[in-house]
């Protein structure tokens, strides 16, 4: 899809589709349409509410073939992220139905830099379909050739908020194109060498551990979950740096859980809904598809982004429920459930991270079914040890409209944890599930400011919205590049 600024006036535009945002409490276009629109409102076949569509054949003095109407809901409290979702409602609307080349007109409060950005990113991530495997390609001639986006003045902040909002969506599309692969096909290997191929094209600096490199370190929490697997682990580190000398002492870490599929292990999951398991390594996707598009959008904070990338499967030679092994940090953990294997390699990621040059960490991870008994499927959880850090994280996620809600991490929490036989256990039982998962990976950050994102309730959508398909989600590549950005 070519996304094109331009300054033809909207009646003048030659397009399938002139789209006009409209709503609840303001009629927009009929200025443009000799009244088309309010009748449309007055006999009630479009009311303006958020995400409904009316599409009107020739209408009136417009050059486009049709006016489509899409319902913004209540005007003062229209911003980016509803802007966003229009995007992707109106290339999920109309790509089905035929329509290549479709335009927009700005104006007012709709017009400014963060709302360009969103509606690019929404387009963009509209358009993406999770049907890659499919060899049935008939809808393969459905596609938005071209999205035009007419402003009043081309500035060189509009300019720019239209290539922010490209290198975000498509970073995004990447982490889903990730997370869409099944567990045969993307094995940590593979999953590594995605990163490098993308660190490659991009201009990132890649360095991919082994598993002798990883047994050399001492990472025997990572390697005591691979152990039951065939396919063996890989631990990707990829290095952005600022183009200009950096400003600032600090270090980003991104940090993302890279699981490819997830059994459980020995402490076998049931089958029921297993297949979604492949989506267990959504915080590498997300972390990977952040450093695409902050090696494009080049923040002045140096990023480093750790994947630690395992398949937790129950062979012969898996760890067993009771096993105790050692972190690198140097702790030794009684394995009591081989099912909560996302924080044990995520332990050895944290203190890998911290012990290289990172001053802030901030992890993604699909780490516990009981982060979508707390919150449903529309916020991530997020747990920290730095309130500052945490409010920066929680604003770059506001502005990007990816929902996340704080949890309390008070130190009694740990007390979940106790082994009786090692330092710790990799589980707190039954109650605060998401919350001792935090407490477990907060042990190994060596005090360093963190944050940790709980994705599991939010990396995979099971039914898809008109402005976004069903499958993986992204999330929270957004509040990455945000984070980063806005540092
Ligand atoms: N990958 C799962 C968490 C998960 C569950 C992600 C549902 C997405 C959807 C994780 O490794 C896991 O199995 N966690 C256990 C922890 C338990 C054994 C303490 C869980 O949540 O049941
Ligand atoms: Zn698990
Ligand atoms: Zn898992």
């Amino acid at each position: 899809m070519e996304l094109i600024l331009s300054r033809t006036p909207a009646a003048a535009i030659e397009a399938d589709a002139l789209l006009v945002i409209s709503f609840t409490d303001e009629r927009a276009g009929n200025d443009l349409t000799e009244g088309l629109v309010s009748e449309l409102y007055d006999r009630g076949e479009f009311t303006g509410k958020a995400l409904e569509t009316a599409i009107v054949h020739r209408p009136g003095p417009l050059r486009a073939a049709r006016l489509v109407l899409l319902g913004g809901g209540d005007k003062a409290k229209f911003g980016p992220n509803d802007m966003r979702k229009l995007g992707g409602l109106a290339v999920r609307t109309l790509k089905p139905k035929g329509f290549k080349n479709i335009a927009i007109a700005l104006s007012g409060e709709l017009l400014s830099v963060k709302m360009v950005e969103a509606l690019v990113e929404g387009a963009i991530l509209g358009d993406f379909e999770p049907d890659q495997l499919k060899t049935d390609k008939k809808n393969a001639d459905k596609k938005i050739e071209q999205f035009r986006i007419s402003v009043p003045d081309e500035t060189v902040e509009l300019v720019n908020a239209l290539r922010s909002g490209r290198a975000i969506g498509e970073a995004q599309n990447f982490a889903r194109t990730l997370v869409n692969q099944p567990g045969n096909l993307l094995t940590p290997l593979k999953l590594a060498a995605e990163a490098k191929t993308m660190a490659e094209e991009f201009g990132l600096g890649c360095e991919i551990l082994d598993e002798a490199q990883m047994r050399q370190l001492g990472m025997g929490a990572l390697l005591g979950v691979s152990m039951g697997s065939a396919e063996p682990p890989a631990f990707v580190i990829l290095r952005y740096t600022p183009p200009s000398p950096p400003t600032t002492e600090d270090h980003l870490a991104i940090v993302g859980k890279g699981v490819t599929f997830d059994t459980g292990g020995i402490s076998i999951k049931p089958s029921d809904g297993m297949e979604k398991m492949k989506y267990d390594m959504g915080g590498a996707a997300a972390v990977f598809g952040a450093m695409r598009a902050i090696a494009q959008l080049k923040p002045a904070i140096p990023v480093t982004a750790i994947a630690p990338c395992v398949e937790n499967m129950p062979g012969s030679k898996a760890q067993r429920p009771g096993d105790i092994v050692t972190t690198y940090q140097g702790k030794t953990v009684e394995v009591l459930n081989t099912d909560a294997e996302g924080r044990l390699i995520l332990a050895d990621a944290l203190t890998y991270a911290a012990r290289h040059g990172c001053t802030h960490l901030v992890n993604a991870a699909t780490l516990t079914g009981a982060i979508a008994v707390a919150l449903g499927h529309l916020y991530s959880g997020v747990f920290s040890n730095n309130e500052e850090l945490q409010a920066k994280v929680l604003s770059a996620s506001k502005l990007e409209g990816e929902r996340m809600w704080p949890f309390p991490m008070d130190e009694d929490y740990k007390e979940y944890l106790k082994s009786a036989f090692a330092d710790i256990g990799n589980i707190g039982g039954r109650w605060g599930g998401s919350i001792t998962a935090a407490k477990f990976l907060e042990e190994f950050v060596e005090n360093k400011p963190w944050v940790h994102l709980d994705i599991a309730g939010v990396a995979w959508l099971d039914d898809g919205k008109p402005f976004l398909a069903k499958g993986p989600t992204g999330t929270p590549v957004r509040t990455f590049v945000r984070l980063a950005l806005n540092w």
